[in-house]
């Protein structure tokens, strides 16, 4: 596995790759892997000739008050991982070889980058969008794959990607869940035993809502039941229960005539976790 620090490195990399006819697809990290990621990275493997994953705690997108020096780290283990998965590149680039030369440019997809997450945090998307792209850039893959989980960074990649005419394709992946439900994510580490065990009411609560979304309720009493079972949790602080449509992520509201995703954000202590289902009433 070919450990590149700098983008001429990865650049020359997948540039010889793709003269021998290779498919490229890229997995974009912060690092500190778990299964979620090698989801990703699995996915990736069995679709390319050749995967590239990419390993960067971006520090645009974390807003002045938010976890990034504190943000878990472990460069050795997730080499390690990734060789295991039959990575054939791994982009680690310092914060100075990805942003030294002080750039001026952003990318804002403005309409999905200020609702929901993005009102709770001026500017993340922004952050977001401008590294996925700057990643884009340098490693010029045939396709990229990103979580389900992280459902408005999904569809404001994807909706990126179509606005440029970027020449990749987006392919998104089913969220990564622990056994007993809890989905996965680099945060859980930092969950107190007590809040781990309670951070489980937000897949309990989705489960709820997809199974009462069969009968095609009103949203508003789907929203009611979340919130019900959400509140159950004594240390959840619910930051945000959404229904939204599946694929625009605009506002749902009367009965639930189409497909929906529910987003959550709720907050144990300072660790903020996110979960999400897509919900549709029975045809
Ligand atoms: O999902 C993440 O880990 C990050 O937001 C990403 C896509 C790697 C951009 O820094």
């Amino acid at each position: 596995m070919k450990i590149c620090h700098t983008k001429a490195d990865v650049r020359a990399t997948v540039r010889d790759w793709k003269l021998a006819g290779d498919e490229v697809g890229v997995v974009t990290t912060m690092g500190y892997l778990h299964e979620g990621h090698l989801g990703l990275v699995r996915l990736a493997r069995q679709r390319a000739d050749r995967v590239v994953a990419t390993i960067f705690v971006n520090p645009t997108q974390f807003g002045p008050n938010e976890d990034l020096d504190t943000y878990p780290r472990d460069e050795e283990r997730d080499l390690a991982l990734l060789k295991a998965e039959g990575v054939d590149a791994v982009f680690l680039p310092s914060v100075e070889e990805m942003y030294g030369a002080a750039g001026d440019t952003y990318v804002e997809v403005p309409g999905l980058s200020g609702i929901l997450q993005g009102a709770l945090r001026p500017g993340h998307f922004r952050g977001v969008a401008t590294v996925v792209a700057k990643l884009f850039n340098i490693v010029m893959p045939d396709f990229a794959v990103f979580g389900e989980k992280d459902y408005q960074q999904l569809t404001l990649i994807r909706q990126m990607v179509r606005d440029l005419d970027m020449p990749l394709e987006i392919v998104g992946h089913p969220t990564v869940r622990e056994p007993d439900g809890l989905a996965m994510s680099s945060r859980n580490v930092r969950l107190t035993p007590e809040h781990r065990q309670e951070a489980l009411v937000l897949s309990r609560s989705l489960d709820l809502a997809e199974d009462l979304a069969r009968s095609a309720p009103a949203v508003a009493d789907l929203k009611a039941a979340v919130r019900a079972e959400l509140a159950k949790a004594p240390s959840a602080d619910v930051k945000s229960v959404d229904f939204r449509d599946a694929e625009t992520l605009e506002e749902l509201d009367g009965p639930l005539d189409r497909p929906a995703v529910i987003l959550l954000a709720v907050r144990f202590a300072d660790v903020l976790l996110i979960d999400q289902r897509v919900v549709a009433p029975r045809p």
